[in-house]
């Protein structure tokens, strides 16, 4: 029978027999697979692993410190902080278009991490394994657009931005074999934190896709504060483990409000929380009247720029669980 122990067991003799005494490189997203894909590993070659987290700006509140204190401070795995911030910024300017910004982000993800890697191999010498968190599911099913076929096209766009040499690694896939409830179950075992474990889908694009319109650093700051409110009152609810994904989206729609003695004239806060299996159909959720409440009100009063927030009542289909 499947236990997990016995699945880390046979997993990591399995990339200690691939890998031999040469080096992995593995992409942190601050997701679920990354973080267990790279706990596999490490427990397998140990320092022979360096895990690689690439700031884009677009990541939510605290994300960035959160792989910093797990993966170095508490695990003690070498990580490599890249803060992108300004490239991705400088690049998504007055991109308005939702399939632009994806292919910005995705290309300028894989020449910032190329370049790393580079560096790491002037240092450290050759590093001919890259890490994937690719699923069972996604190995079945490899049109899937998560996180883990965002990583596989390191692999495939390797020329992208003329870089002077090409990057070909070697695929080490630790969760080739499991589902997503099994990939849970071991980075408990392993000692992921369980907010981690169970943390909900985040796209590669980030908050760049849950900005209606162009993106710029201060509708980045707005969204993440929000958006870090809606989450913290869905935790404190207690029903942030039933939904499938929980998240703030900044319209560009303003619209008039008063606050004080004051008229405001300000953005339009939209609130997305569906339930799902599989993600590709979705209900709404019913979260309660009074959640809603606290959440709007602390949105409006915390949150400069904002001075309405709407709950969308949409399933998918006909509506898709992003806005963009
Ligand atoms: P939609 O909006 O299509 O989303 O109903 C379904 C699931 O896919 C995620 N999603 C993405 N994930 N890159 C990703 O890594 C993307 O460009 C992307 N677009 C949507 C979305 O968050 C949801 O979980």
């Amino acid at each position: 029978g499947w236990t997990s122990s016995s699945v880390i067991d046979e997993t990591v003799a399995l990339i200690r027999e691939q890998v031999g005494s040469e080096r992995v490189i593995c992409a942190l997203s601050g997701g679920v697979d990354s973080a267990v894909a790279a706990l596999l590993i490490h427990r397998a070659i140990g320092d022979q692993l360096i895990c690689v987290f690439v700031d884009t700006g677009c990541m939510r509140a605290g994300e960035r410190e959160q792989v910093v204190d797990t993966f170095a401070s508490h695990f003690h795995i070498p990580l490599v902080v890249v803060d992108a911030r300004q490239r991705f910024l400088s690049r998504l300017a007055n991109v308005v278009d939702p399939e632009q910004k994806r292919k910005i982000i995705g290309e300028e993800f894989i020449r910032v991490f190329e370049q790393e890697a580079s560096k790491l191999e002037e240092e450290h010498g050759p590093i001919p394994f890259l890490a994937q968190g690719t699923l069972y599911p996604d190995v079945i099913e490899s049109t899937s657009h998560d996180t883990a076929s965002t990583a596989r096209r390191i692999k495939t766009h390797h020329n992208v931005g003329g870089l002077p040499e090409e990057m070909v690694f070697k695929l080490v896939e630790p969760l080739r074999t499991l589902f997503k409830d099994e990939v849970r179950e071991v980075g408990l075992v392993l000692g992921l934190p369980e907010e981690w474990v169970w943390r909900h889908p985040f796209p590669g694009p980030g908050l760049a896709i849950r900005i209606i319109g162009a993106v710029d650093e201060g509708k980045l700051e707005t969204l993440r504060a929000a958006d870090k409110i809606v989450v913290e009152e869905i935790r404190n609810a207690g029903v942030y483990r039933e939904l499938g994904q929980a998240f703030a989206v900044l319209t560009p729609l303003q619209s008039v409000g008063v606050m004080g003695d004051f008229r405001t004239y300000a953005n339009v806060l939209a609130v997305r929380a569906v339930t799902t299996g599989d993600f590709m159909t979705a209900d709404w959720a019913r979260l309660s009247p009074n959640l809603l409440a606290r959440i709007s009100n602390r949105v409006v009063n915390e949150v400069p720029g904002v001075n309405r927030v709407v709950y969308d009542i949409t399933s998918k289909p006909p509506a898709t669980i992003e806005w963009e």
